[in-house]
């Protein structure tokens, strides 16, 4: 059986003939297809990228329906329980397990860069009070181009590696800052002796001279949690990465773009959406009516529903079993309750089942944040920091690969055309 896709162009009688590799067709062999030789050539509609390959990749593996999410091969399941983050950062970045003295060495080599520069610190303060965090990790981000202008040579190997250490080293650190500029703290300079997560925590809470010891419980549900927001393949924000990365920008201002685009509440702002959410619904006994208005269309249930889960999200599983272990250290968020009824109602519901929405990442990892103590502001934040890590790795694999172009749709235009301009005294 070839492997050609065979395709009949009805206006004209013609038959094409397309090769097929990995079940898809490339979209430029359909531009053969036309009425008439001066034609521009078939092309697709696709908004949203809804069944459009942007690339070939080789770092992480969903099965939607089965509810299957792989990093280099290896089951979310898998990883979440036997790595810390960093080894997972590393696989990532590099494609493979560390051993452990590579892994050392990579821990190392990202301490080096976790300070960042004190005109960044100042830049940080002049913020207003109540800036939200999102908002100044996005625009720090970017400012951090101007103080590596030589992360330009995107070209160079070497370089990118350098500037991908640096951004997983400094993004916890300017994360850390803006919590600590929100509640009008000073900022706590990283600490080089703990690891990636403990350090995390150490910036965000530690208060005085005294040591500050994170709760080993609370660092491991950290790694865990970023561990399991680490990559996503080609979502809204990655795509964006590989968008602004395409026309060879810097990785701090394609990274600070593509934060933006997960702060959005239809994707990593919708942690932060779904505490609003359970904070509005208040008790268990409005939990009905709430579903009610959902359906008859007035709002979204938040952490409900994936563009490419048509399954249980297997990350929302496995914070559900984390959020269990942090309630033991913090005590139990009252809010969780309302969660466990929303999840269950919504799972008898024909209206969920039938458009097969389950309850996504985002459902529980808002309750984990809020019983570590961090305001919902800090959602986005804390879901770009491990994300920023499976940016970098899908930009390296972008800036390798051969078949990529700087990224430019086309567009069906439908507008008007060939008009004249009337002097403006005369227009009506
Ligand atoms: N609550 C109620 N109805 C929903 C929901 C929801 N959360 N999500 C989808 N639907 C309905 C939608 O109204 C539509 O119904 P109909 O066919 O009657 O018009 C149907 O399900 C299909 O929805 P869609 O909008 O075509 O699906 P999509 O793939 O474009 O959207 C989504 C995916 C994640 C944006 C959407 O499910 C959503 O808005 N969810 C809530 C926001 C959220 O939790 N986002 C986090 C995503 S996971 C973290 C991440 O990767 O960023």
């Amino acid at each position: 059986m070839p492997d050609t896709l065979t395709i009949t162009d009805n206006r004209t009688g013609k038959t094409y003939e397309l090769p097929i590799e990995h079940d898809t067709i490339r979209a430029m062999d359909l531009r053969q297809i036309r009425v008439r030789d001066d034609d521009f050539g078939m092309m697709t509609y696709d908004p949203g990228y809804m069944n459009t390959a942007s690339t070939k990749s080789t770092v992480t593996y969903i099965d939607g329906d089965r509810g299957i999410l792989e990093y280099r091969g290896y089951p979310i399941e898998q990883l979440a329980e036997q790595c810390d983050f960093m080894e997972v950062a590393y696989l990532l970045i590099y494609g493979e397990l560390p051993t452990q003295s590579k892994l050392d060495n990579w821990n190392e080599s990202i301490r080096q860069h976790t300070v960042i520069h004190e005109n960044i610190k100042e830049q940080m303060a002049s913020f207003r009070y109540d800036a939200h965090p999102m908002g100044m990790l996005i625009s720090t981000v970017a400012a951090l181009s101007t103080f590596y202008p030589l992360a330009k040579g995107v070209r160079r190997h070497e370089n990118r590696m350098l500037q991908t250490k640096r951004l997983i080293a400094k993004v916890p650190t300017i994360a850390a800052f803006t919590y600590r500029h929100s509640q009008g703290h000073p900022y706590t300079y990283p600490s080089n002796q703990l690891s990636y997560t403990a350090n995390f925590l150490n910036m965000m809470f530690k208060m005085t001279d005294n040591p500050y010891t994170p709760d080993p419980v609370l660092v491991r549900a950290l790694d865990i949690l970023f561990i399991l927001h680490a990559d996503h393949e080609q979502n809204c924000s990655t795509s964006v990465m590989r968008a602004v990365g395409s026309s060879e920008a810097d990785p701090y201002s394609a990274l600070a773009a593509a934060a933006a685009a997960l702060y959005g509440p239809l994707h990593g702002g919708a942690n932060e959406a779904v505490l609003k959410m359970l904070n509005e619904i208040e008790s268990v006994k409005n939990v009905p009516d709430y579903i009610k208005r959902v359906k008859s269309g007035e709002m979204r249930l938040m952490g409900f529903g994936h563009r490419v889960y048509k399954n249980y999200d297997p990350r929302a599983r496995i914070i559900k079993r984390c959020a269990d272990e942090v309630f033991d250290v913090t005590g139990r968020n009252p809010l969780l309750d309302i969660a466990l009824e929303l999840e269950r109602i919504a799972l008898e519901d024909d209206y969920f089942v039938g458009r097969k929405l389950y309850p996504n990442v985002d459902f529980y990892s808002g309750l984990i944040y809020q019983a570590i103590g961090l305001p919902v502001t800090m959602f986005p934040v804390m879901f770009a920091i491990p994300r920023t890590v499976g940016w970098l790795a899908q930009w390296q694999e972008m800036m390798e690969d051969e078949d990529q172009k700087i990224q430019r749709p086309r567009q069906i235009y439908l507008g008007k055309r060939e008009r004249q301009v009337v002097p403006i005294g005369q227009r009506r």
